[in-house]
């Protein structure tokens, strides 16, 4: 089957000749996975002809709201997806659990499919409270979302982003966990470590259905091998 693979750009480009550099690199590979780039580049993508997602959006359409990205403008200029709740923007942006729910509200009142990120820290994961840790930001994010058609679950471990995933046993056993807890089938993604040279064991993994890749993605070499052994 093949996997929904989102390259998570973060902040590493940061000039418009690396950008257009990997622009003509994936170009070919653009309808295999979808890009978030930095919201200013967004544009470049879209233009391209790739599939691309914001990295994050803010709870209001518009008004004065300084440095923060309307749903609706992303919408505007062609992104049909967006992150919300990454452990990055949650912790240096100081985001808490009610302000996410605002924004997934409003992503999908703007007709945005929203990857919403959770994840446990090291500390919550050696107490054992994973799964309650993670039902709550479920129950609270997705707090009187009407329609959940749209929003897929990717799992990251705070831990293990930049670092070694978590063995596959782990990954399906919450993976499967966050399944259980909604009525239909919901998509489950997992990001943390996924590389050229972890994915194949993780393809292994019968409960994922897509991988959020952050330094991985944003390497053309080692992003089309990811893609190669994905997209079956
Ligand atoms: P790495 O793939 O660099 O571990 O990052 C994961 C991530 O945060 C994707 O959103």
């Amino acid at each position: 089957m093949e996997k929904i693979v989102v390259a998570n750009h973060k902040m590493y480009f940061d000039s418009l000749k690396s950008v257009n550099e990997y622009i003509e690199k994936m170009k070919e590979y653009k309808d295999k996975f979808i890009v978030a780039p930095s919201n200013l580049y967004l544009k470049l993508y879209t233009d391209a002809g790739f599939n691309v997602s914001a990295q994050n959006v803010y709870a209001k359409d518009s008004g004065a709201y300084t440095g923060q990205t309307s749903a609706k403008a992303a919408k505007d200029l062609g992104a049909k997806y967006t992150l919300i709740g990454h452990s990055e923007t949650r912790s240096y942006l100081k985001e808490d659990e009610e302000l996410i729910n605002g924004k997934v509200k409003n992503a999908v009142k703007n007709g945005l499919t929203v990857f919403l990120c959770i994840g446990e820290s090291q500390k919550t994961k050696d107490e054992g409270k994973t799964k309650q840790f993670l039902k709550k930001q479920l129950d609270v994010n997705l707090k009187d979302v009407d329609d959940l058609s749209n929003i897929y679950i990717s799992y990251e471990p705070i831990w293990s982003i930049g670092g070694v995933p978590p063995t596959n046993e782990e990954i399906d056993d919450i993976a499967s966990y966050i399944k259980s807890l909604f009525k239909h089938d919901v998509h489950v993604l997992y990001g943390g470590g996924v590389n050229e040279k972890s994915i194949t064991k993780l393809e292994e993994i019968p409960n994922i259905d897509g991988y959020l890749i952050g330094g991985a993605g944003t390497d053309p070499e080692k992003l089309i091998k990811i893609l190669e052994v994905t997209q079956k």
